[in-house]
This record gives C-alpha cells, structure tokens and sequence, in this order.
C-alpha cells in the first residue's frame, strides 16, 4: 500500500510540517493506556463521537501533556475538549489521565491538525492552542502554525462568535499572529492579558525560565 499523505488534502503545502521530530519513547503506564484507551481515544472514523453530547467543543492543538488539559477540562465542565497532537508519549499520559481520573468532557486524537481540520464532521465553539513550535528562524517561519492559511481554514470550522486562544514565549510570533489575523476578515481581536485560569504549560514554564515573555491573544470568529 503506498503512503497516502500527499494525496490527501491539507491546509499548508504538503511535505510542510508544523511539527519537529521529538523522542517518542513512551512509558509503561502510557502503554499500558494506549493498548486499552477506553473510549476517550479517537480516530477519524470515531470523530464525530465528540460532538454526541452536544456541549460546545474546544480544539486543543498541540496539547503537549495531559496535565493543562485537565485543568481545563475541570474549569470548563460545559464544555467538550478535542485535544489533537502527534506526540505519543503525551496522548498515551492524557488517555492514562481521563481514564484513571473519570473524567468525561476530554477526548483525544493523535493526528496532524492540518489534515484533520478540513475533515472535521461539526463546528468548534473555540480553538486553543498553547505554545505552539516558534520556528523563530526566518526560513522556517513557513511551518508556523499560526500562519495565514490556517488562520483562514480555522475560520470555516469556528462558529460565529467563538474564539481562537493563543499564547506564545516568542514575541516576534505573537506580532506575525496579529498581523496575519488583522488582515482576515472573518477575526477580531488581539493581545490579551494571561487569563487566570490559563493553566502553566510545560513549554510556558521552559519560555520563562529562559528570560522570555509571555504573550496571550484572543480571536473572535465575526
Ligand atoms: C512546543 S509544544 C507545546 C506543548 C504544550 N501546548 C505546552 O504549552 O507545553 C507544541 C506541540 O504541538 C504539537 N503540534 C505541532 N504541530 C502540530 C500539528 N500540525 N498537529 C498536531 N499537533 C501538533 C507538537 O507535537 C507539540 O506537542
């Protein structure tokens, strides 16, 4: 069977990669998750599982680790959390965490945000997305998330009303993200004070231990 991602429709250029390569080792007690995910852990086919509640849903892009996302979970009972990365070991710990934890508003996908976006089977109330790869050398810069193209599918699958939340440690992203959300109708909005409830992240704890600030902003879909 030959490989089918280049067939298959996705926001960035294909071969354009968001993501860096990271160690994949996982730990017994992530594996033991993984073999028996319960129904937290979702593929494609099971997608539309998370909209069955019909509470407002949230994508998590790039979650990075269970811990932020159950506090949001807990925080937000009203609403449904989609929580998306292609990191492993993080997955397996969110499945091991829902489970063990009872907690029933989360669900999870490992998959590449920019191939699942266009395939979405219901609208989102609102996207988050934490720290995402700065890619801070110009070179790079298109693998950034936050980028026009995105920034533009996103605002199909975000309901009128509904808010992306961003927050970076690279104040040069934080700029090109309001630049490229100011010149798309569908947003509005800009940088925002931390939110008290905004959980401390892994990669925000990394950001300030090496001496850089921490921007949030928030887009409303008009
Ligand atoms: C720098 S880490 C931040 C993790 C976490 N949000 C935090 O603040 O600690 C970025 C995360 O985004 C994930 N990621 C990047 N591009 C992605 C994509 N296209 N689809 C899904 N996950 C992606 C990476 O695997 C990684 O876990």
């Amino acid at each position: 069977m030959g490989h089918t991602a280049a067939v298959e429709p996705t926001i960035l250029s294909p071969g354009i990669r968001t993501f860096k390569p990271r160690r994949s080792r996982i730990t017994p007690r992530q594996a033991r998750a993984l073999a028996s995910p319960g129904s937290h852990l979702l593929t494609r086919q099971t997608l539309s599982k998370a909209w069955e509640s019909n509470q407002p849903v949230v994508l998590d892009i790039g979650f990075g680790s269970a811990g932020p996302v159950v506090e949001l979970a807990r925080y937000f009972p009203e609403q449904t959390i989609l929580a998306i990365d292609v990191h492993t070991p993080g997955i397996g710990d969110l499945v091991d965490r829902c489970s063990s934890e009872d907690i029933n508003n989360v669900f999870i996908i490992e998959e590449d945000v920019l191939e699942l976006v266009p395939r979405l089977p219901g609208s989102l109330t609102g996207v988050r997305s934490f720290f995402p790869d700065p890619w801070p050398k110009a070179r790079h810069h298109k693998r950034r998330l936050a980028q026009s193209p995105v920034i533009d599918a996103m605002a199909k699958v975000v309901e009128p009303g509904g808010f992306w939340h961003l927050a970076t440690d690279w104040p040069e992203y934080a700029e090109s993200m309001i630049e490229a959300f100011s010149s798309n109708d569908h947003w509005s909005g800009g940088s925002i004070d931390r939110p008290e409830w905004r959980p401390l992240t892994h990669f925000e704890k990394r950001g300030i231990r090496e001496g850089r600030p921490i921007v949030d902003v928030w887009f409303t879909r008009n």
